[in-house]
C-alpha cells in the first residue's frame, strides 16, 4: 500500500506565534484506543530527529534514544494502577497522595529491546527483567522463538514489554503469544516502542485491543524489506555497532 501522506504540524514553545513556528512531521493518528502516541512536543520533534539522521554517530544516537526511552517509559508508568495515599511532610502537614500499586516487570525482545533495559531501570529501581529472543526461521521465513528467560511469577505482573522498532509486529505478536501463554493477560501487557509502523499498529489492535501501545511516532508505512519508513534504519547496528 503507498505510505499515506505525512501531517506537519507548528512546533514551538508558546511564546511565539504560530507564524513564527518551524513546521515539522508528527506522528499520524490513529482511530485505536489501545494506542498512545507521545504529545508532539519541540523536545521530543529534536530528539527524533536527531537519531533519524543518519549521519548521527553511535554515541549521540545512544544518548538521544536514552531521552525518548525515559519518555516513554514514564508515559508507561502512567497507565498502571495507583491507590490513595496520604503522607505527613516534615513540616507536620498532610499530603494527599497516591501510591503505586502492583508488581511490575520488563521484558526485552532480544537485542534491540535490551537497548530499552537502563531506561527502565532508571525509573523502577530493582526492577525484575525478563528475555525472550525470537528470529526468522530460516525454513519457513516464520517468526521462531528461540530463547525467553522471564520471572516464574510474570502472571502476577504488569509487563512493560521493551521493542524500540514496531515494524510488521511479527515478533511482538509472537512475545505477547509467549507472555499470554505464561498466564500474562492481555490488559496487563504495555508495548513500548520509539517509531511503530501503521501496519504494526493496526495488526495490534486487531489482535491484542486489549493490550497498550505506548509509542513516541507512528511514521508512514514499510519498505519492500519491511522497514519502518522514514525510520531510522536498523536501531539494534545504530545502538550496538561501533
Ligand atoms: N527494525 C529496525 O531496527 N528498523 C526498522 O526499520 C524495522 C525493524
Amino acid at each position: 500500500p503507498t505510505p499515506a501522506a505525512a501531517p506537519t504540524q507548528c512546533v514551538g514553545p508558546t511564546f511565539r506565534s504560530v507564524a513564527d513556528k518551524p513546521t515539522a512531521t508528527v506522528s499520524h493518528e490513529v482511530p485505536f484506543e489501545n494506542v498512545c502516541v507521545l504529545p508532539q512536543t519541540p523536545q521530543l520533534i529534536a530528539l527524533l530527529s536527531m537519531i533519524r539522521n543518519k549521519d548521527t554517530e553511535r554515541a549521540d544516537f545512544i544518548f538521544y534514544s536514552n531521552r525518548i526511552i525515559r519518555l516513554l517509559v514514564e508515559e508507561g508508568l502512567n497507565h498502571l494502577p495507583v491507590i490513595e495515599k496520604t503522607i505527613t511532610t516534615p513540616v507536620g502537614r498532610t499530603y494527599n497522595g497516591l501510591g503505586f500499586q502492583g508488581k511490575i516487570c520488563g521484558v526485552s525482545i532480544m537485542r534491540a529491546g535490551e537497548a530499552m533495559e537502563q531506561g527502565l531501570r532508571d525509573c523502577c529501581r530493582s526492577v525484575r527483567i525478563g528475555k525472550i529472543l525470537i528470529q526468522r526461521d530460516e525454513d519457513t521465513a516464520q517468526p521462531k522463538l528461540f530463547y525467553d528467560k522471564l520471572p516464574e511469577d510474570i502472571a502476577k505482573r504488569w509487563v512493560l514489554l521493551l521493542d524500540p522498532m514496531f515494524a510488521t509486529g511479527g515478533s511482538a505478536t509472537m512475545a505477547v503469544e509467549v507472555l499470554k501463554s505464561r498466564g500474562v493477560p492481555e490488559d496487563r501487557i504495555l508495548f513500548l516502542n520509539l517509531i511503530a509502523s501503521p501496519e504494526g499498529i493496526t495488526t495490534f489492535a486487531t489482535k491484542f485491543p486489549r493490550l497498550k501501545v505506548v509509542t513516541a511516532f507512528i511514521d508512514e508505512g514499510l519498505d519492500e524489506k519491511n522497514y519502518i519508513v522514514p525510520g531510522l534504519g536498523d536501531f539494534g547496528d545504530r545502538f550496538y555497532t561501533i
